[in-house]
């Protein structure tokens, strides 16, 4: 009868339990079943020099994770039956938020990919996701003949407010002026590029000295033109660090792509050189990248360091204030100097130099200062994707993206003068929950609209709508040279683009 009653008790107890774990113990278990999968590596004919898609841990509840459930919760395979040695090299990156990016490059191209997201043995969400058909590498030469039906695979936005008004200045393009006016103008002393897309060919000819930058602009070229065939085009890149038009209306102006804008110049802006690299050499040549930056974040915020943080070098004097401004406010600010080029190095004012500190490390701290350099600071997608909040300064030069970014919603906000910069470093550390809301909201931002599809989808729209507006042909002028496909001899590719609209 005691024993029976002290079983009862302890399966009432038992009872209570179980009760409550579903919302503790239970609840913090990851659920093949109700994770989420989603991105656009789930599509075959997104193609990308590194595809990616996402995975948000959820428990049997639903419940999303908002902290990691653990570096190696998922492990995702992808193969393709009919090749045993598939050359694929996938990444799990944990995003420390109860997300991951997974990200994989191929080598070659494959027949019908099996990508297979596993938890525990267990198939996660939808998994095996099966891209149906030819699932095309980077290196493979085949372009979509129809800009609309890629522009519509690659979900890009049908406009972009900055390509919107950089072109309103340009109402009609006329090439032929153009073609000997701009290096007249500025192939002296600038360094310039002057392209002819014709049949989704790329020519080039150089004018200036320095042109050694153009292997950015040629290379993001052939990948774009092995995807999508372009309309011909005839453009001028501007190569150098400045924006070139200074006129205004109603001056005649020459339309000039460059990689920074300013408000007193009328350059038509592209993604930075920096951006645009690091797009295509994703899982290749860099390894700062806007995927690798998510899964190396740094710790979650209420561990992150409460002071500002600044590495660089002195490419402005705006950024000599900043370290004079962190050697007298040490309990606020760390700014050093890993590197000195354009002033003289006062020692007793700056500092030492300090050793180079790895991107990555930035986010041990919650504070990350956002400086110009010798124009925009191009480190600002990697700093808006990290979990760390940016503060930006104000200034006349900006980036594609800049139009679309809000202070106080994506970043705080500081003068070019940088007098306002401790005050604001003060308001961030009073209002913790809010600095931390802004950071997630830059996070976000950068997810959305700062990826490599994004950036495809950039130049795209870009050249779609400058090549409305010229009203002669482009031709291939005198001293142009042909950009060639680099040769894929190991992995050739063979194209079958043919259903293409019957698919849509
Ligand atoms: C869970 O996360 C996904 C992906 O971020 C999101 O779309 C969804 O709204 C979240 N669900 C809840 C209940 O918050
Ligand atoms: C935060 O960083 C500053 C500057 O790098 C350093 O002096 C300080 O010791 C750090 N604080 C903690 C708690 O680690
Ligand atoms: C540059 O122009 C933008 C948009 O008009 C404006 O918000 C910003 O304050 C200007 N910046 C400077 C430093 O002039």
């Amino acid at each position: 009868m005691l024993r029976k009653r002290l079983l009862w008790l302890s399966q009432s107890v038992l009872a209570l339990v179980l009760q409550t774990i579903p919302g503790t113990l239970a609840g913090s278990v990851p659920c093949a079943a109700t994770s989420l999968v989603w991105g656009p590596g789930l599509e075959a004919k997104v193609v990308l020099p590194a595809r990616y898609f996402f995975i948000q841990a959820a428990d049997t509840n639903g419940r999303n994770f908002t902290s990691s459930p653990g570096e190696k919760t998922f492990e995702v395979k992808i193969s393709s039956p009919t090749e045993p040695f598939s050359r694929i090299w996938v990444q799990v990156l944990d995003r420390n938020d109860g997300s991951f990016v997974v990200r994989y490059r191929m080598y070659a191209t494959y027949t019908d990919l099996h990508i297979q997201i596993l938890l525990q043995d267990m198939d996660v969400a939808g998994s095996p996701y099966v891209l149906k058909g030819v699932v095309y590498h980077e290196g493979c030469d085949c372009p979509e003949a129809d800009g609309e039906v890629w522009a519509g695979r690659m979900h890009c936005p049908a406009s972009f407010p900055q390509i919107d008004s950089d072109l309103s200045l340009f109402p009609e393009v006329h090439l032929q002026s153009i073609a000997t006016e701009i290096p007249q103008r500025f192939g002296q002393r600038q360094s310039l590029c002057h392209y002819t897309i014709k049949d989704n060919k790329v020519y080039i000819k150089t004018h200036g000295e320095h042109v050694g930058f153009r292997i950015f602009m040629d290379a993001f070229l052939l990948s774009l033109t092995r995807k999508v065939r372009l309309p011909d085009l005839e453009f001028f890149v501007n190569l150098g660090d400045w924006p070139l038009e200074k006129r205004r209306p109603p001056e005649k102006l020459h339309p000039i792509f460059s990689w920074c804008g300013s408000n007193d110049t009328r350059d038509i802006v592209m993604p930075t050189y920096d951006i645009t690299e690091s797009v295509l050499e994703t899982m290749g040549r860099v390894s700062l990248d806007m995927l690798s930056v998510q899964g190396n974040s740094g710790p979650v915020w209420e561990l992150k360091n409460s002071s500002g943080i600044w590495r660089g070098r002195d490419s402005r004097r705006e950024r000599l204030e900043l370290v004079k401004m962190a050697r007298a406010n040490p309990h606020m600010l760390d700014a050093a100097f890993t590197n000195f080029f354009f002033f003289t190095h006062d020692e007793s004012l700056y500092g030492p130099l300090v050793k180079h500190m790895s991107f990555f490390s930035f986010f041990k701290y919650k504070y990350q200062i956002n400086i110009d350099g010798t124009v925009a600071a191009y480190r600002l997608p990697y700093l808006l994707a990290g979990s760390s909040v940016v503060l930006k300064q104000a200034s006349p030069y900006y980036e594609h993206f800049y139009r679309q970014l809000q202070p106080w919603q994506h970043y705080i906000p500081f003068k070019a003068d940088l007098s306002d910069l401790l005050d604001q470093l003060h308001w961030a550390r009073n209002h913790d929950d809010e600095a931390q809301k802004i950071a997630s909201a830059g996070q976000e931002f950068a997810r959305a609209h700062l990826m490599g599809d994004h950036i495809f989808c950039y130049y795209f729209r870009l050249f779609q709508e400058y090549a409305k507006r010229q009203v002669t042909e482009p031709e291939v002028r005198e001293g142009m040279e042909f950009v060639e496909q680099p040769k894929d001899e190991l992995f050739p590719c063979y194209c079958h683009h043919t259903q293409a609209k019957d698919e849509l």
